[in-house]
């Protein structure tokens, strides 16, 4: 295990080098010493950014599943595992060993394989955070089946495009879901969707809020009789290391979410080395991340990354602000977490409430704090740093995406010095670059440029599902022989990375990725409405929020504007989910265009923003007139 962690800054810069100087040695390395295979690869790594391909210990054999469960039981049997606690504070913890993970999940892989699940099958995961969706994850990856987790506050709508682009054949969900006081009819939303997705063949649910809901027949099954039932052996599927383990979906610029593949070998070894190095994880610690599975962080860091080092990892039904915003210090100090991982929203959020809600309890487990999703404020950084951390907790401030699998940029905590708002050095293995406008690289420190990744790294997406070219077009394509971030970033004088936001279409709200165009989409449905356009501006809490420019079709013609602009939120619920609905609505007669028709989103934003002292040159436009009048009726 020597060469599994690292202790401090210089060792760092050396096992750097080494990862970049010989990357194929050095993840064989790692692979080799680290991890169960029932074969080892033929060859550890054969890429082609151009077409793109990426392959990682082609011909390996291994179950993701063993390295996550079963190699622990000889040591582990009886460590917890999994620490599901619960929406409501007074619903006591479960605590959940290695061995009853075992047992769980080899029963429900028996119940999917009795529905008819094999190897290669999508499954679809529409569940709240309850131990069922790390159950039903793993069971998934245990008999071969892709899974494709959604997160279960996505709508009906968003759903069955998750559904039907990535043909799953069979839907695990619950009868409803808490979030903090409100009870979710997650089954109604479910059954809605199902009314245009013709290839789920059956349904599995879970009890939770033990209400009543409408069981189809011969499609719905509730699955406690079920697990009941299955046998409690299942062996493990054995998989080619370039198998696709899940897909994930995410937003993009345009069109429909981009089902992200990612595969087996390279995931495993990629997510459980940064899992160790950037928590710091030692035996006994508790390690506690507040993301949902349903996003890749969860997928990541709440489940194989922890798992597969034996760790206990805490899963959390519910939100940070019920009972009240003291919830997620109560839960600190009642398990006793060492490392807590969060993203920079929730931080503001809490921040806002004050310190007398952390002031309660006993923190002092702490050891390591992490930020993830979005950039991290020089307020809220030290915020976290001094209340949380009491200035003893080195914050990791980790940069990553869906798309990279694993954490990209991030300290080492105790090895590498933190500077706040900064993501600082590239993990081991890892060789960002920044480009400047004339697509070039641009060498030396004090710089700043487009993000891109110039080498393969284990855990990277190797496709998008059924669109190869769109996974090209997206990443590929801007830079020759880059992996394109879609981010922007200055390194300085240093080396050290900040992360300054994305530079296309997408949009992060409360640490959630929003494509612009689906948005936008759902309100042109409106009848009355003629287009629209997104851009985000600057909220404490949020990071960002959206402002919706709205033309209609016949101005002066309408209802109220304020239920107008109701419906329009109403619309995007339905479509996409509560968190992509819009802070503010302006009414306009028109939007600037350039001559070719395309709207100048950089002119809204600066209006969005408040910033209207320079807007460059509007006289090129087709429609300069429209400015003025926005920028009159901004904010109002
Ligand atoms: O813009 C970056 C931002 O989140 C994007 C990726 O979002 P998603 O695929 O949903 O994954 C989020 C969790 C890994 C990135 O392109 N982002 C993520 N982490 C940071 C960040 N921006 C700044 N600092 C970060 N630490």
């Amino acid at each position: 295990m020597s060469n599994y962690h690292i202790e401090n800054l210089e060792e760092y810069f050396q096992v750097y080098r080494q990862s970049i100087q010989n990357p194929e040695l050095f993840w064989e390395e790692i692979a080799k010493e680290n991890f169960l295979w029932r074969k080892k690869w033929d060859n550890v790594l054969t890429w082609n950014f151009s077409k793109p391909e990426v392959k990682w210990f082609e011909g390996a054999k291994l179950n993701i599943t063993e390295n996550c469960i079963d190699r622990h039981l000889d040591t582990r049997a009886d460590k917890t595992a999994i620490i599901f606690e619960p929406n409501n504070p007074d619903e006591k913890a479960e605590h959940i060993s290695y061995k009853q993970l075992h047992e769980k999940v080899n029963k429900f892989a028996n119940v999917l394989k009795s529905k008819g699940v094999k190897k290669g099958d999508r499954v679809c995961i529409y569940l709240p955070m309850i131990p069922e969706l790390a159950i039903s994850t793993l069971a998934c990856a245990r008999i071969g089946a892709i899974h494709s987790v959604v997160f279960a506050g996505f709508s009906a709508t968003a759903l069955a495009t998750r559904i039907n682009d990535s043909d799953c054949k069979l839907l695990v969900t619950s009868d409803g879901s808490y979030r903090g006081a409100k009870k979710i009819d997650l089954k109604g939303i479910v059954d809605e969707a199902l009314e245009s997705c013709p290839g789920i063949n059956n349904v599995l649910v879970a009890k939770r809020i033990h209400t009543d809901v409408f069981m189809k027949p011969k499609r719905d099954y509730w699955l406690e009789p079920l697990l009941k039932e299955a046998a409690i052996d299942c062996s493990a599927e054995i998989m080619d290391a370039e198998d696709p383990l899940f897909i994930l979906y995410t937003s993009g610029s345009t069109g429909t979410p981009k089902g992200m593949v990612h595969t087996t070998g390279g995931y495993m070894v990629y997510t459980a080395y940064t899992f160790k190095n950037i928590f710091q994880y030692r035996e006994n610690d508790v390690y506690w991340c507040t993301a949902d599975i349903g996003w890749i962080t969860g997928h990541s860091y709440i489940l194989y990354g922890p798992l597969c080092n034996g760790a206990t990892t805490i899963l959390y039904e519910g939100v940070p602000s019920y009972p009240d915003y003291g919830r997620f210090w109560e839960i600190v100090e009642k398990h006793k977490v060492n490392q807590f991982y969060t993203a920079p929203t929730a931080i503001r959020a809490l921040a806002k409430e004050g310190v007398s809600h952390l002031e309660k309890y006993n923190l002092s487990s702490l050891k390591v704090l992490g930020s993830v999703g979005e950039p991290i404020n020089e307020e809220a950084w030290h915020w976290y740093n001094d209340n949380v951390g009491k200035k003893k907790a080195p914050i990791a401030d980790t940069w990553w995406q869906t798309e990279t699998g694993g954490i990209m940029i991030s300290p080492i905590p105790y090895v590498t010095p933190t500077k706040p708002t900064y993501a600082t050095l590239p993990f081991i293995g890892i060789q960002p670059t920044l480009i400047n406008e004339n697509g070039k690289e641009i060498n030396g420190n004090q710089v700043s440029g487009n993000l891109c990744i110039k080498y393969p790294w284990p855990s990277m997406a190797r496709t998008i599902w059924g669109n190869h070219q769109r996974y090209k077009e997206t990443y590929f394509s801007a830079y020759e022989n880059m992996y394109f971030t879609g981010d922007g970033a200055l390194r300085d004088e240093v080396g050290y990375y900040r992360i300054t936001g994305r530079v296309d279409d997408v949009i992060i709200v409360s640490g959630h990725n929003l494509g612009t165009a689906p948005i936008e989409d759902a309100i042109n449905e409106h009848p009355a409405i003629a287009e629209s356009a997104i851009v985000g501006f600057p909220h404490s809490i949020k990071g960002n929020a959206l402002y919706g420019y709205v033309t209609l079709k016949e101005a002066g013609k309408n209802k109220e504007l304020s239920a107008l602009k109701k419906e329009i939120n109403q619309l995007i619920t339905e479509q996409i989910g509560p968190i992509a609905k819009l802070d503010k609505i302006q009414f306009t007669n028109g939007l600037p265009k350039t001559r070719s028709g395309k709207i100048m989103r950089r002119i809204l934003r600066k209006i969005a923003e408040k910033d209207t002292s320079n807007l460059g040159d509007i006289s090129t436009l087709l429609n300069p007139e429209c400015v003025q009048e926005i920028i009159d009726n901004a904010h109002n």
